[in-house]
């Protein structure tokens, strides 16, 4: 833990968004591997940049290759690696992009810790918490394990990858998602249809 240190104040979220004309936030998919968040959240991402609004989205494989390629997959890399991530994404979203975060994210407690530091994200003068909106990638185990694109259930069937999740690891589904969206009953352009009428309803874009 630090000592010694100050907060600088910056510009007002407020000042930022109209400067940048748009709101920042952060959609968080979870979901099981092979769900797919990565594909929806990529083709809702290209539609959003489409549209011109500034989106990023960071991607539960590549952020391993980088900022935390020091995690494994056990409970306590898994939530050191989220608390990171919600962490970025806030500051995506805090400099008015929209974040969108593709991260199996297993475990509700580490979403919980996500969702507060956005609704914590408040500032002096009026400034509300950052939007935080979950998604919840609803597939049944047996669809992605069929799927299986890169063959790691079959793995983690043989015992060659521990702590695989749904299959050695736990994966709690979300209580009370804003979303939900079920990648086996609806195309990849209803999923992100359904994500944008959302956005539109609750005014965070136009
Ligand atoms: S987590 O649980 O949120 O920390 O996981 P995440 O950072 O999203 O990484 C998930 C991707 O890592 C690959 N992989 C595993 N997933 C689950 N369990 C184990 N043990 C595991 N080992 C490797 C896998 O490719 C996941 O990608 P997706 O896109 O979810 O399939």
């Amino acid at each position: 833990m630090a000592t010694n240190i100050t907060w600088h104040p910056s510009l007002s979220r407020h000042e930022r968004n109209q400067l940048r004309g748009q709101r920042g936030f952060t959609i968080w998919f979870t979901g099981l591997s092979a769900s797919g968040k990565s594909t929806v959240a990529t083709a809702l991402e290209q539609h959003l940049l489409h549209i011109g609004l500034a989106s990023y989205r960071l991607d539960g494989d590549n952020v391993r290759f980088g900022l935390n390629n020091d995690l494994g997959f056990s409970e306590k890399d898994r939530n050191e690696n989220i608390r990171r991530i919600a962490e970025v994404a806030k500051l995506f979203a805090d400099s008015s992009t929209i974040a969108l975060t593709s991260f199996i994210s297993p475990y509700r407690a580490d979403r919980q810790i996500a969702r507060d530091l956005h609704a914590s994200a408040s500032q002096p003068g009026g400034d509300d918490g950052l939007p935080f909106i979950e998604v919840f990638v609803d597939v049944p185990l047996a669809e992605a394990e069929k799927r299986d694109p890169k063959g790691l259930y079959k793995k983690a069937r043989a015992g060659e990858i521990k702590d695989f999740t749904g299959i050695s690891a736990p994966y709690e589904a979300p209580e009370a998602p804003e979303i939900t969206i079920r990648t086996d009953l609806l195309s990849v352009e209803e999923c992100v249809r359904k994500i944008v009428d959302y956005l539109a309803e609750k005014s965070l874009i136009d």
